[in-house]
């Protein structure tokens, strides 16, 4: 087992505990931090639908909750046929926390789809060096 297997059994393994009532998608997400240690989160959707919070959010939730502060790869896993690419406020929300070069690799139930980089998916990001000169 490769460490690229762990995250997405890990992802995986999350996603089947998301609680998307109202969509009906649910989404596991894993990330590996600097340190090695793994982060796995679920969508956790509300009644007040935009309360809803996706499965990389809640990722990083887990890893500043553990003290961990950058992300070396990403896996997220969706269902359905096509690509479960993060939301543009995740892609905002994972930018913060890694580099143009972090692989983000999109699953499903079955396995890798394809593999982005964080760059790729969110070109000229906006981010904490943007802040630098404040
Ligand atoms: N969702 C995620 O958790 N991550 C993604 O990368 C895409 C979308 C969630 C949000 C919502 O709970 C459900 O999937 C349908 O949009």
């Amino acid at each position: 087992m490769s460490i690229l297997d762990d995250m997405i059994a890990m992802a995986r393994e999350t996603r089947e505990r998301a609680y998307a009532p109202y969509s009906n998608f649910q989404v596991g997400a894993c990330l590996r931090g600097a340190s090695g240690k793994l982060y796995a989160g679920a969508n956790v959707e509300n009644a007040a639908y935009p309360q809803g919070q996706c499965a990389e959010a809640s990722a990083i939730g887990a890893m500043i909750a553990a003290g961990e502060r950058t992300i070396v790869e990403v896996v997220v896993i969706g269902g359905g046929d096509g690509l479960c690419t993060p939301c543009g406020g995740c892609r905002q929300r994972l930018n913060e926390f890694a580099d143009a070069a972090t692989p983000v690799h999109v699953c499903g139930p079955e396995g890798l789809r394809q593999t982005f980089t964080v760059g790729a998916l969110l070109p000229g990001a906006f981010g904490p060096n943007n802040l630098d000169n404040a």
